[in-house]
């Protein structure tokens, strides 16, 4: 058994104490959101935070993450709102979206304790890969939305068509801290 905090809820995985934290978090939490690319620690579209730290979740074990708060996209914001999210959408860094939860991961860990980074500074805190080839307009729109986080500018632009806010709240109890869940 494997204690943690998931989003903000206390979490228990009944699972060989050596499961991949994304194969916990994707197939028991059903927190979909956290994407396998290789597997390997490559490509960093399995990246979420913990304790504040971007890791990839298919290199940590469920073991490694015992009592430790975990975040993944799902909880990054209800609404797609988070400033990250706003200005990839706004300067269109997402073709196929496969890579984006991973990118906004690091992009947010990144802006939490640096929130005017340089280009440099982007590219070596987001080794994430995107086959797509969104880096320019990804550098680009980190350094917005550090702008955002700095109260220098807003974007009015809508976060990506989808869930509405009520709809996503309904849908991540895990923003809703509730009673302590197994999950196997
Ligand atoms: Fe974890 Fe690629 S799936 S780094
Ligand atoms: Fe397609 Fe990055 S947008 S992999």
């Amino acid at each position: 058994m494997s204690r943690m905090t998931v989003n903000g809820r206390p979490v228990r995985f009944a699972l060989d104490p050596d499961t991949p934290l994304l194969w916990a978090l994707r197939d028991a939490a059903n927190l979909t959101g956290t994407k396998y690319g290789c597997g390997t620690g490559d490509c960093g579209a399995c990246m979420v935070m913990v304790d504040g730290e971007a890791l990839r979740s298919c290199l940590i074990t469920i073991a490694e993450a015992e009592g430790r708060f975990v975040t993944t996209i799902e909880g990054i914001s209800r609404d797609r709102s988070h400033p990250v999210q706003q200005a990839l959408v706004a300067e269109q860094a997402i073709q196929c979206g496969f890579c984006t939860p991973g990118i906004v991961m690091s992009a947010a860990t990144l802006l939490r304790s640096n929130p005017a980074p340089s280009d440099e500074e982007i590219k070596a805190a987001i080794p994430n890969l995107c086959r797509c080839g969104v880096y320019p307009r990804l550098v680009r729109a980190v350094q917005r939305a550090g702008r955002v986080m700095r109260r220098l500018e807003t974007i009015s632009a809508a976060p990506a068509p989808g869930i509405s806010a009520e709809d996503a709240a309904r849908a991540v109890p895990a923003m809703n801290p509730a009673k302590e869940s197994e999950t196997d």
